[in-house]
């Protein structure tokens, strides 16, 4: 793991408040898994706590690594906010990351809004040596910069597209549309990472069709690294943590994305 000052390549705006951040770590270029994030630090002390996003990409040749990220609050607000100058200090890889051991299997990957961030990596490997077809939803065609660049990991007529609002590929969900091709196409197993909805409606598909789902989920962070209780779940292997045990989980062993008992964690500032 490194925790580390990056120079920043570039920070860009790729669709409304999408940006993708370019940084230069040549070690851990060597290092990363797809499915494993980063704890990224904010300058401004008030908000303290690292902020988790998942690896989008990278490239070996040139030593660097992309984070797709969604400004949601003051944290990622700030990130929105860096230059080409600047520099920021991240930690990891972090996680276990996905299983990208597969070889000649039939593979579908499904991912909802935000969750289409660590899935670019994945394509790239696992298209390599399988037959895969991708899947992503989101709200309407003001994302199709970010859908499109997945067309540099995949063929363009394996990518199936659904929005919200009808204005990128077909109207409905992801979840949907990944039913219907079902009835043309056998797969033997699928990866997602998106809303917990999604997933598990996602789930319900893949116990009722006998295909294995491999799951990326996201819980608010405050370490990263197993030292306190915020990211606890309830799985069928007792409580886990999704900073060190996950985020990939099979979803055949979640009890449930929502626990009741959930540990809450009070210090995610
Ligand atoms: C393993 C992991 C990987 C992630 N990868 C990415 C990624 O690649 N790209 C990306 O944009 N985001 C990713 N996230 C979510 C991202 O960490 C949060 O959106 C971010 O921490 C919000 O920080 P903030 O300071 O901007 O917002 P805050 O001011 O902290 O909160 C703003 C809003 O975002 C919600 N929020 C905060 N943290 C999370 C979280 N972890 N998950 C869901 N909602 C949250 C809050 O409840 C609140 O509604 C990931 C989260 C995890 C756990
Ligand atoms: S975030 Fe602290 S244990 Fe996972």
């Amino acid at each position: 793991m490194f925790l580390k000052d990056c120079k920043i390549i570039s920070n860009v705006n790729v669709a409304l408040n999408y940006f993708i951040l370019t940084v230069e770590n040549r070690e851990a270029v060597e290092k990363v898994r797809a499915g494993q994030f980063f704890m990224l630090k904010c300058k401004n002390e008030a908000t303290f706590l690292r902020r988790p996003i998942s690896l989008h990409n990278c490239d070996p040749l040139n030593g660097t690594l992309e984070f797709l990220y969604e400004v949601k609050g003051k944290g990622t607000l700030e990130f929105s906010k860096l230059s080409s100058d600047e520099t920021i200090n991240i930690q990891g890889p972090l996680g276990n990351g996905f299983n990208v051991e597969e070889k000649n299997k039939n593979i579908a990957i499904v991912g909802g809004g935000m969750g289409m961030a660590p899935l670019k990596l994945l394509i790239k490997n696992l298209n390599l040596n399988n037959n895969v077809k991708l899947f992503l939803g989101v709200h309407s065609k003001e994302y199709i910069n970010v859908l499109k660049s997945f067309e540099t990991v995949i063929e363009k007529e394996n990518i199936h597209i659904a929005s919200d609002d009808g204005s990128i590929g077909v109207k409905g969900n992801v979840v949907a549309i990944f039913k219907e091709e079902l009835e043309r196409s056998k797969f033997d197993k699928i990866y997602s990472c998106g809303p917990e909805k999604m997933l598990e409606a996602l789930h319900e598909v893949a116990v009722n069709n006998n295909i294995l789902l491999d799951i990326s989920l996201e819980e608010r962070m405050a370490c990263g690294v197993k030292a306190c209780v915020g990211c606890s779940i309830k799985t069928k292997e007792g409580m886990k943590k999704i900073c060190y045990d996950g985020p990939v989980f099979s979803s055949s062993k979640i009890i449930e994305l929502h626990p009741k008992e959930k540990v809450e964690n009070s210090c995610c500032n």
